[in-house]
């Protein structure tokens, strides 16, 4: 990306070289355009929890990365048990094909009837009959990559690697976790909406230089010595050692 696109002539792989990035990388809409597609469109993103999936058959709509790529999918849980993601737009002219979740047996179009299967496969679609070549694969509704990781769901439109590979550079660092009792627990769980570009916020979520100076409460709990950021294929782990040799991730 550095190399095709004029803005960014100074990345270089060794820190050593490296220098802070002009102001246009973050205010150039093609370079955002860019990362968005070389970005995150290959990346693994969370996309929901186990818990909201429906009981029995039916579906379960989410968007990939709200406001940013806005892609609409729809989880299905089929008569088997099995669950798929599947793009949520009608390959007949684009409808949204559900718009919140519900029990059902099928997809049914609300536009011109157009019918699929819980995984995804063309079903029926009124006055079609003497059509040729009809229905074609792409009458199918799309399959997107999903993983279930102990009750979280994530998905990747494109993936540049395999989920194992993907969550493999963490395992180490969280065996110790009980990720098999995690629930979530709406209560605990804050947003925050941040009027910045998306790299300059994990610009400053990825250094920790700025911690003794910014977050005094956190430099008393962190030895801030052993914060260290490890980077591998598709993701970026942080690590804080707590004074007292509690971990923190
Ligand atoms: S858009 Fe879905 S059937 Fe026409």
């Amino acid at each position: 990306m550095a190399g095709k696109h004029k803005i960014l002539p100074r990345i270089d792989r060794n820190i050593a070289r490296a220098n802070t990035l002009p102001g246009k990388a973050y205010s150039s809409e093609s370079l955002f355009d860019l990362m968005k597609e070389r970005v995150f469109v290959p990346s693994w993103q969370w996309v929901g929890n186990e818990q909201d999936l429906p009981e029995g058959t039916g579906v379960f709509p989410v968007e990939f990365m709200p406001e940013l790529l806005d892609e609409p999918l729809i989880f299905c849980k089929d008569n088997d048990g099995k669950t798929h993601l599947l793009s949520n737009v009608c390959t007949h002219r684009g409808n949204i094909l559900a718009e919140k979740p519900m029990h059902c047996r099928e997809i049914r179009c609300t536009y011109h009837g157009r019918r699929f299967e819980l995984d995804g496969t063309f079903k029926h679609m009124p006055h079609t009959k003497g059509m040729e070549d009809f229905p074609s694969k792409c009458d199918h509704l799309p399959a997107v990559k999903f993983q279930n990781w102990y009750g979280l769901l994530f998905g990747s439109l494109a993936p540049s690697v395999d989920f194992e590979t993907f969550i493999s550079g963490m395992k180490p660092w969280i065996k110790s976790f009980p990720l098999d009792k995690m629930e979530y627990d709406v209560s605990m769980s804050k947003s925050y909406t941040i009027d910045a570009h998306w790299a300059l916020y994990c610009d400053n979520y990825l250094e920790g230089f700025h911690i003794p100076f910014v977050h005094p409460g956190l430099t008393q709990t962190l030895d801030v010595a052993q914060y260290e950021t490890h980077v591998f294929e598709g993701g970026v782990l942080q690590t804080g050692i707590a004074k007292g040799r509690r971990s923190s991730i």
